[in-house]
């Protein structure tokens, strides 16, 4: 497996990737209505998206072409946008790769804490990674009520 940058043109590959991603590993933590509403929350957002791949710090892990799993750093907001695996490739250590190498890129730049929107399947993950619950919250997308939790980690 290597760590790739990536850019606009990743856009399918991310977006398969995500949607497998949210439909496999979230169903024990959110229902087909919540995953179906994340999903479409971000799949109608594909022009943010490109945006985001075209001007942010992204990573994907990719092995024999297939994208196993990526991640976005978004500097001025401190922030891990994206952590998405694909279920194939889950519990071999790809997040953990990928959070390392954001992590190191984050401290190249001068940044002092990270943030991230956590699902509820992602807490153990980044809690275990040094990322400390700052607030419970709830995101309504289309109708749906989808809970997470902001956590922050120092980078000093
Ligand atoms: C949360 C998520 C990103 C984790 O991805 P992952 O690649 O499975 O994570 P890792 O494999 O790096 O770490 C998971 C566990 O596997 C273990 N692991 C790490 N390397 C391993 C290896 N080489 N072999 C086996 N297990 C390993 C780790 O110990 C870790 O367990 P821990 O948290 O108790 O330490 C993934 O479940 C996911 O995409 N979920 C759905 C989407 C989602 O919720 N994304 C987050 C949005 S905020």
């Amino acid at each position: 497996m290597k760590l790739v940058r990536t850019s606009a043109d990743d856009l399918t590959a991310l977006q398969a990737c995500f949607f497998a991603s949210v439909s496999v590993l979230a169903a024990a933590d959110y229902t087909p209505e919540q995953r179906r509403a994340w999903v479409d929350l971000a799949l109608n957002n594909a022009e943010d998206w490109r945006q985001k791949l075209a001007t942010q710090f992204g990573w994907k892990a990719v092995e024999n072409e297939t994208v196993l799993g990526f991640i976005l750093l978004v500097p001025q907001d401190n922030l891990v946008d994206w952590l998405y695996v694909a279920p194939a490739a889950a519990n071999n250590g790809v997040a953990t790769q990928l959070l390392r190498e954001l992590e190191r890129t984050a401290r190249n730049l001068g940044m002092s804490q990270l943030e991230t929107h956590a699902s509820v399947t992602a807490q153990r993950f980044f809690a275990r990674r040094g990322y400390e619950v700052v607030e419970q919250q709830v995101v309504e997308a289309g109708g749906s009520h989808l809970p997470r939790a902001l956590m922050r980690k120092s980078l000093q």
